[in-house]
C-alpha cells in the first residue's frame, strides 16, 4: 500500500515534465532516446489493421499516439494506468494530436484490470514492469488476451546477482541515493522498491511459461554502458 502511494505520488509529480525526464535517464543509462526506445518497441510488435490494443502503464500515452502517428493500427486503443495525472497528461497530448483512431484512458491498477477475459488482440507495455508485480501483471495480461493474442514489453533487465542481498541492498541503496535529491523522496522510494519486480531474462522467460504464454523471445537490448542494467524487449503470444 505504501509502495502503492510513492508511486503515484511519484508519477503525480513527473507528470509535467515526464517526457523530457525519461529521455534524459535513458540516455544517461543506456545511450538510448526515449523516442528512439519507444519506437523499438512499436518496431519489434507485428500489428494487423484492426487490432484492438492495451497499452499497460501508458503513462502519458506516447505509445498509443506513435501507433496512431505510424499508422499501425485502425483499430480501437486503450491505455491504462493508476496515475491519474500521466493520464490527464495523455489526454490532452491526445486531444491536440486528434487521432483518428479512438483512444480510451483507464484510471486502474494493472494487477486488477477492469477489462472481460480475452478482450485483447496485443498488449504493449514500456519502461513500467519494474513498478509491478511481475507474476501478478502476467496473469492479467493472460487473462484479458484473446488466444493467438501478442504481448510486447520492453524494460530494464536484472542481474542474478542482485538477488543476493548484500547486492540488492547496495543496489537498492544507490538506486534511493541517486533519485532523492534529482527527484524526491517519493521517486526514490519507488525506484528502490522497483528493484524486486527486475527480472533477468531467464526469470522473465520461466514466469512466461508458466504462466502458460508460449513462443517466448527475450531481447537484450546494446546499452553504452557495461555497468548500466540491460534494457529488454521481451515478446510473447496466448496460445
Ligand atoms: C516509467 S512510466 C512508463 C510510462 C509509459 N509506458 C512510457 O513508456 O513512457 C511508469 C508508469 O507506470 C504506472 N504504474 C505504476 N504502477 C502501476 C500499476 N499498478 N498499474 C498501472 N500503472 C502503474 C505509473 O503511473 C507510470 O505512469
Amino acid at each position: 500500500m505504501r509502495e502503492k502511494r510513492a508511486i503515484i505520488d511519484a508519477f503525480t509529480d513527473l507528470a509535467p515534465r515526464y517526457e523530457e525526464t525519461v529521455d534524459s535517464e535513458l540516455k544517461r543509462f543506456w545511450g538510448w532516446s526515449y523516442d528512439g526506445f519507444i519506437e523499438n518497441l512499436i518496431n519489434m510488435t507485428p500489428l494487423n489493421e484492426d487490432d484492438v490494443v492495451l497499452d499497460v502503464a501508458t503513462g502519458t500515452g506516447v505509445i498509443p499516439r506513435k501507433l496512431i502517428a505510424r499508422g499501425k493500427t485502425r483499430g480501437k486503443i486503450i491505455g491504462l494506468d493508476i496515475t491519474l495525472a500521466m493520464l490527464q497528461k495523455a489526454a490532452g497530448r491526445l486531444a491536440a494530436a486528434r487521432p483518428e483512431v479512438p483512444v480510451r484512458l483507464t484510471c486502474a491498477s494493472a494487477m486488477g484490470m477492469p477489462y472481460r477475459n480475452e478482450h485483447f488482440d496485443v498488449i504493449v507495455c514500456g519502461l513500467a514492469t519494474h513498478h509491478l508485480d511481475v507474476p501478478l501483471v502476467l496473469s492479467e495480461m493472460f487473462r484479458v488476451l484473446k488466444a493467438g493474442g501478442r504481448l510486447t514489453i520492453a524494460d530494464v533487465g536484472g542481474s542474478a546477482a542482485w538477488r543476493k542481498p548484500v547486492w540488492n541492498f547496495l543496489i537498492r541503496a544507490a538506486t534511493f541515493l541517486y533519485f532523492l535529491p534529482k527527484e524526491g523522496r517519493a521517486r526514490a522510494l519507488s525506484e528502490a522498491a522497483a528493484l524486486k519486480n527486475v527480472y533477468t531474462r531467464k526469470e522473465w522467460n520461466e514466469e512466461l511459461i508458466r504462466t502458460g504464454f508460449a513462443n517466448v523471445k527475450i531481447e537484450e537490448l546494446p546499452a553504452s554502458h557495461f555497468w548500466a542494467p540491460t534494457p529488454l524487449v521481451i515478446r510473447a503470444e496466448r496460445p
